[in-house]
């Protein structure tokens, strides 16, 4: 059956987003979300777009899980001389968007990346099966390599070498913390009439809510 995208539609009527009932800070909002997101069974809830730019000003995106709200700083972990890692090295501006389809919502987030502290990497590295600990040190994540064999040859070799010792963390391998400058919380609505609302900090530390035309 032939499928024509332009006519896959469907209307949004799940939820709605008013002033009077979204939290006053947003750090508190996003937990709720993800938690609402977490209860409903939505496929990787902590699943989020990452969005970085090049020196040149050219954005790249790709998805990684959130790991963390600590300290109201979103955590994520990777590969510091993977894209994203030499991007942000560079450019620490940074977006993050969560969807969740189930709810017919999704969030977006925008501001500074920093590396988290060394102790906080082993901690998180610590945690992670075996194997993939043996990943982490292995894959030159975005370099372009040969073939697949190459990464499974160089993934035993690794085992083997390192079989009865403890797994370090690599030092290319940690996570990055990102400070919000803005949050925007979207629910789907019908007659793509949608529910917007941004949060801007202030000079005192609170956020300005604003609702945003859909
Ligand atoms: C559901 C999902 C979760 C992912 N989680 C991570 C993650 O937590 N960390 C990570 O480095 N890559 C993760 N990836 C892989 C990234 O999307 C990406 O391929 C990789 O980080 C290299 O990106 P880059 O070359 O733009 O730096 C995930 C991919 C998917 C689809």
């Amino acid at each position: 059956m032939e499928v024509r995208i332009s006519e896959i539609r469907k209307e949004y009527t799940k939820g709605k987003l008013t002033q009077c009932v979204i939290n006053d800070n947003p750090f508190r909002q996003f937990e709720e979300w993800l938690n609402e997101a977490i209860d409903s069974k939505e496929d990787e809830p902590t699943a989020m777009i990452v969005a970085t730019v090049s020196v040149e000003g050219h954005p790249s995106t790709r998805t990684v899980l959130l790991k963390g709200l600590d300290n109201d700083k979103f955590i994520f972990f990777t590969n510091y001389e993977s894209r994203k890692g030499r991007q942000l090295a560079k450019n620490p501006y940074i977006s993050l968007s969560f969807v969740w389809h189930k709810l017919e919502r999704q969030v977006h987030i925008e501001g500074r990346a920093e590396k988290c502290s060394g102790k906080v990497s082993d901690a998180y590295f610590a945690n992670r099966p075996y194997k993939s600990k043996i990943g982490a040190r292995i894959s030159p994540q975005s370099r372009v390599i040969n073939s697949r064999m190459e990464i499974m040859r160089a993934f035993v070799k690794e085992v083997f070498k390192l079989a009865g010792h403890e797994i370090k963390r690599p030092d290319n391998w940690g996570g990055f913390a990102v400070t919000p400058t803005r949050f925007e919380f979207w629910q789907g609505r019908e007659n793509r009439l949608h529910d917007r609302i941004q949060y801007i900090p202030q000079k005192d530390g609170s956020w300005k809510q604003e609702r945003l035309a859909p």
